[in-house]
């Protein structure tokens, strides 16, 4: 299979049609990016990458970031973390708050913001937020061995100047008891892992130790266990697109998380690990062109996990 010929068709193909969707404009630091922009990238679990389009562009990972913060928070805490987020699929919007109020202030899964603000507040126990913002920034350069990786700062900024529904989510979980540390730290912690920037080229190895059951083909080293691994793209692939989750699984076939910033890392166990950016926004918030061409790939690498 010619992997360099399937991401050059595919950038080729949606070459007329850079542009479409919408870009996301809560956060107005994301609204400055020029949505014209299509990057993709496959590192293989052999250790080989073909890229195409503008795969060596940052861009803002937002909720794709959510991936490396659990593993990170499963490291520290263990099966624990299940007591107060849950593994169910959401069925609403990335940023609702309707779920919260008659289940107690349990979030249905890590991946919904509510779920992904409880999962700063573990990874903050014991430490200042600069602790734990930096030792999640060391995690991914570690994943993604790229030294260069780093927070946009006026990202962060930007959000924590208007996330107002995220300062909501938080101060009602706090009230139900389901966060310990004091709001502004916790999402000091959660908007500067949003606002990581990475390319394609660098989220898609980074991501490799989930499509080789846990262990960096490439480096050789353990990350997380094969069963961790394993439990890792089952809850991508339920809940990591919101209440677009079962249409991504149709479509696509394979464990995901998108982000606002039009990102998305797609996992094929035991083949690759890949990553699509591109900036405009499907109704439910996950890139429009990067969910086209990662139907495009599965269907022309047979890599659907059905
Ligand atoms: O909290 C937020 O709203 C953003 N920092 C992240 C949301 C996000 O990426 C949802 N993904 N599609």
């Amino acid at each position: 299979m010619d992997l360099q010929a399937i991401v050059d068709d595919i950038v080729r193909e949606l070459e007329p049609r850079l542009g479409e969707g919408k870009v996301a404009d809560y956060i107005p630091e994301l609204a400055k990016v020029d949505p014209k922009q299509f990057g993709i990238a496959i590192t293989t679990v052999d250790g080989d990458v073909f890229t195409a389009g503008d795969a060596a562009t940052p861009f803002s990972i937002q909720s794709v970031s959510k991936v490396f913060m659990l593993t990170l928070a499963l490291g520290k805490a263990g099966e624990a973390i299940w007591k107060r987020v849950g593994r169910e699929p959401s069925g609403t919007a990335f940023n609702s708050i309707v779920q919260l109020e008659h289940e107690h202030g349990i979030p249905r899964n890590p991946f919904i913001n509510a779920g992904a603000i409880v999962i700063c507040d573990l990874v903050l126990a014991g430490y200042k937020p600069k602790e734990a913002i930096g030792e999640f920034l060391r995690f991914v350069r570690y994943l993604a061995d790229d030294e260069t990786i780093s927070i946009d700062g006026a990202v962060a900024k930007s959000e924590t100047n208007t996330g107002y529904r995220n300062y909501a989510l938080a101060n009602f979980m706090r009230s139900f008891g389901n966060l310990h540390h004091d709001v502004d730290h916790v999402l000091g912690v959660y908007f500067h892992q949003c606002a990581l920037s990475m390319t394609c080229a660098q989220l898609s190895r980074a991501g490799l130790f989930l499509a080789a059951k846990g262990a960096d083909p490439i480096s050789g080293y353990s990350v997380v266990s094969p069963k961790r691994a394993r439990r890792i793209n089952a809850l991508m692939l339920t809940c990591g697109h919101y209440d677009g989750s079962g249409d991504f699984a149709f479509h696509v076939g394979l464990p995901g998380k998108s982000g606002v910033g039009g990102g998305i890392l797609a996992i094929a166990p035991g083949k690759a690990s890949i990553a699509v950016w591109s900036p405009g926004l499907n109704k439910v918030g996950n890139s429009a062109l990067g969910s086209v061409a990662l139907e495009m790939l599965a269907s022309r690498t047979g890599w659907s996990v059905f």
